[in-house]
């Protein structure tokens, strides 16, 4: 069953329905200001960091689901004349969820649009935020499809929150009193705190002149009343009430007439602002607001033609960015996953890490050290600029050890000390990361640029010294069985093999009961590999550092480590146990095989030559994998395991404990297409394709364009049911998986690599890629039916599968590639 369809021309997904499954999100902002925007209008907005500078108050896990948003109501100012419909309503359904004649909701690249129809009265509401902005704009579009003129009321409404949203929902003995406004020319400025440590103002303004505003919640709600039924709304009267302390709200009314036929745009806006601290006040020594700054930003805002000349902006940055590769298969799943939605939600991922989505509350982590430098694989052809000071932040917050802050707040930049480090994988992906930069941009300047540990100023050392410490760290920390040591988790922050943790309330991933010298991750192992073979591709550029060939050396070890340790017979083992017992192996009761390491060891090559990567990944396809996707591990766990941790915490089938974890899936297509199956791949692509599994939205439950971290596993019994959707590195990884292996056109340290492992179905492929300056147009053939390539560039057969770079000044490239 589907909810809504893709406008692919568009670059849309249309919701036709308001009741979906879940409230199903988009993100406004691309930039510094943010925000979540449902369905339905429900969401909230905050500049830069989710939890410090939070504006709308958003409540989470309540009922009737997704509740606080932008939200606007219509009255029927001749009602009960007009026995069409009711008093007042919400033309984008929530809150007051009268039904609608029409509704349909569209969500775009950085905007959504909310059409709907009530007795004869359409609404057009288009959210978006202007790129260089802290402000986002509801434009409002009203026409009267009666025969007669319509008398209308329009309110709008959000609730400021008290910026600190951790505090703002659990320190009410104190912001029941701190609350304070401004109201001046029918905007209303939110200014709680300005007046000692804040030098930063929200606010709510209007393109029509208003007939009343309320900032006080009770005021405009009445007591004991919700969103649903305002008492202004139902009287059609404010209170022009000023929020001393309690709730500050932004609510105004404005009254319209429309002649029949006649149609009405109204421009609100809601805005973040920061004044320098000594222009805090104007007058200076005043308690008011300096608004002389924002006001005319304010004023160009609310003009019709410039924010249409915005929306046309922010579609043309986008039709910028996905320009950079544009696919055509014969599968219009992955076309339109490759070519608009998996690229969008990698720019999601990119730009607020895990911290805030309908399942992320944005106050409890902020930028991840590991899933950042994941999310950098998928978007360093986007945005390569940001994603250069993106890995210097991440890489400032590397410790001197070598180790790294498992996150840090995006408004400080500063390492979060609630979670610390010690997570032993963490620094290895800063390594996948920076090589991937420098594949794709040629930037191998980047290696020298300084950056400090820890953030202390005096410690900077070129980026390449970071490499080689987290290189380092984890030869530093190895087991009785030379394979890393786990330290609190690897990539599965729920294996926690040094937690031992049997006190309720406990953090699994900080709780740390042993000493840790045993446990051992064979993940990392693999990880290691990995790296190291991109490290040796650095050095040999780089000349200031250790030998290439060190690098080999080491990596040749850990092999070596692997294969003695590691292999369980059929698959790799996935751990030792702090007792010296494997786990991931036939020699367990339960968890006999995990996934995480059979993707990340063939990724990194082991056992390809000789057999043992094909029966690793024979395994996977017998014991994991299932129609929705492979799970984590098999069998689940039926119970607690103090030795193991959270992962046996979830019931059987959920999250880490046998869900499918979609971010592993790709680890698997990747080691297909290194083994040559095709077909098994791309059969593992599709399962967990977002725009596939649309179909059964029903049980699928979260956004079809988007995915999704985990669908319940087969021990569940709601198997197929998707949950924390957007927020995942299954969006960079499946991107890199498909663009990258299964259609093969991979960027090196040397050039563009064209090497496809497709369906043997297809007849083949286009693509046109952007790439270091250059203009890849590909044109793939299947000539038989293996994977093997040749090449043509510019009508020239070339050797091998890499394109160097052509002749400076070349803007255009012809790529024929034969596959057979
Ligand atoms: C989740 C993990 C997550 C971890 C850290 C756990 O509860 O299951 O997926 O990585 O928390 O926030
Ligand atoms: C989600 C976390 O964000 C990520 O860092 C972790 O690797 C996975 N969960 C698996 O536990």
């Amino acid at each position: 069953m589907q909810f809504g369809y893709f406008d692919d021309e568009q670059r849309e997904y249309v919701i036709t329905r308001p009741d979906t499954p879940l409230p199903w999100i988009n993100y406004l902002g691309c930039e510094e200001y943010f925000g979540i925007i449902s369905n339905t209008a429900g969401g909230y907005s905050f500049y830069k960091d989710a939890r410090l500078r939070r504006l709308t108050r958003y409540r989470y896990n309540n009922a009737p689901l997704d509740s606080g948003g932008r939200y606007i109501y219509l009255r029927d100012d001749g009602f009960p004349s007009n026995s069409n419909g009711p008093l007042f309503w919400s033309p984008t359904w929530q809150p007051t969820r009268h039904r609608l004649d029409e509704y349909e909701c569209r969500h775009g690249l950085g905007y959504t649009a909310i059409r709907s129809k009530l007795a004869g009265i359409e609404s057009h509401i288009r959210y978006f935020v202007p790129l260089g902005e802290n402000l986002e704009i509801w434009e409002l579009t009203l026409t009267n499809h009666r025969s007669k003129p319509a008398n209308l009321s329009v309110f709008s409404a959000i609730e400021f929150c008290l910026w600190d949203a951790w505090d703002d929902a659990t320190n009410f003995q104190r912001n029941y009193s701190i609350g304070q406004v401004e109201v001046l020319d029918g905007m209303i400025y939110h200014k709680s705190e300005y007046r000692e440590r804040r030098n930063h103002f929200a606010y709510l303004a209007c393109s029509e002149k208003l007939s009343g505003f309320d900032t006080q919640r009770e005021a405009f709600l009445g007591a004991y009343r919700g969103w649903d039924s305002p008492s202004a709304v139902e009287a059609g009267r404010m209170s022009n009430s000023i929020a001393y302390g309690w709730q500050p709200v932004g609510t105004q009314h404005i009254k319209l007439r429309l002649n029949a036929g006649e149609g009405k745009k109204v421009i609100f806006i809601l805005g973040y602002h920061e004044n320098p601290q000594d222009e805090k006040f104007d007058p200076p020594d005043s308690q008011t607001l300096n608004k002389r700054a924002v006001i005319p930003i304010i004023r160009r805002y609310l003009q019709a033609n410039q924010v249409e000349h915005a929306f046309q902006a922010l579609r043309a940055y986008w039709d910028r960015l996905l320009e950079k590769l544009q696919v055509t298969t014969p599968d219009g799943h992955t076309n339109r996953m490759v070519n608009i939605w998996n690229a969008y939600q990698v720019m999601a991922a990119f730009n607020l890490s895990r911290s805030a989505s309908y399942f992320e509350s944005g106050v409890g982590r902020g930028i991840g050290f590991r899933d950042s430098n994941q999310d950098l694989l998928g978007c360093v052809q986007l945005v390569p600029e940001r994603a250069r000071q993106r890995i210097f932040d991440l890489a400032a917050t590397q410790l001197p050890s070598g180790g790294a802050y498992h996150q840090y707040q995006p408004l400080t930049k500063r390492g979060n000390h609630e979670v610390g480090s010690d997570f032993n994988d963490d620094p290895l992906w800063l390594v996948l990361s920076v090589a991937a930069y420098i594949k794709e941009t040629g930037d191998w300047e980047v290696l020298c640029e300084p950056v400090p540990y820890d953030n202390l100023p005096g410690s900077e050392e070129p980026l390449y010294n970071h490499l080689e410490r987290s290189i380092q760290y984890t030869l530093d920390r190895t087991g009785p069985h030379g394979l890393p040591l786990i330290g609190r988790a690897d990539w599965n922050d729920c294996l926690n093999l040094n937690c031992f943790s049997d006190t309720p309330g406990q953090s699994f991933q900080t709780t740390t009961n042993k000493d840790g010298k045993v446990a051992e991750s064979i993940f990392i192992a693999g990880l290691f590999v990995l790296a190291v073979d991109e490290m040796a591709g650095i050095a040999r550029h780089y000349q200031h550092g250790r030998e290439a060939d060190e690098f080999c050396d080491a990596a040749q070890e850990m092999r070596t480590a692997i294969w003695a340790a590691g292999w369980d017979g059929e698959w790799f083992r996935r751990a030792y146990d702090d007792l010296g017992h494997p786990v991931g192996s036939k020699e367990c009761e339960e968890g006999q095989i995990f996934i995480e390491p059979q993707g990340i060891c063939v990724m990194a090559g082991l056992g390809i030559d000789d057999g043992r990567a094909k029966q690793a990944l024979d395994a996977v396809a017998e014991r994991l994998a299932t129609p929705h996707g492979i799970v984590l591990h098999q069998p689940a766990y039926s119970r607690y395991y103090l030795h193991l941790g959270e992962i046996s915490s979830y019931p059987p089938g959920y999250k880490e404990n046998a869900g499918i974890f979609c971010h592993t899936n790709p680890w698997i297509i990747i080691a297909e297409t290194r083994i040559d199956r095709g077909d098994c791949a791309y059969d593992y692509y599709l399962r967990i394709n977002p725009s596939v599994r649309e179909e059964i939205s029903e049980v699928h439950k979260c956004e079809p364009y988007v995915y999704a971290q985990m669908i319940a596993g087969g021990d569940a019994p709601t198997f197929g049911e998707a949950k924390n959707s957007w927020l995942t590195g299954t969006a960079a990884w499946n991107y890199v998986a498909i663009t990258q292996w299964i259609l093969g056109i991979r960027p090196t340290f040397e050039g563009l690599e064209i090497a496809p492992v497709i369906p043997s179905a297809w007849s083949g492929f286009d693509a046109v890629r952007h790439y270091r300056g250059v203009r890849y147009v590909i044109q793939v053939m299947r000539k038989g039916s293996g994977n093997k390539v040749q090449l043509e560039v510019d009508g020239k057969a070339i050797e091998g599968t890499v394109i160097t770079p052509p002749r400076a000044g070349t803007k255009e490239v012809q790529v024929t590639v034969r596959v057979a």
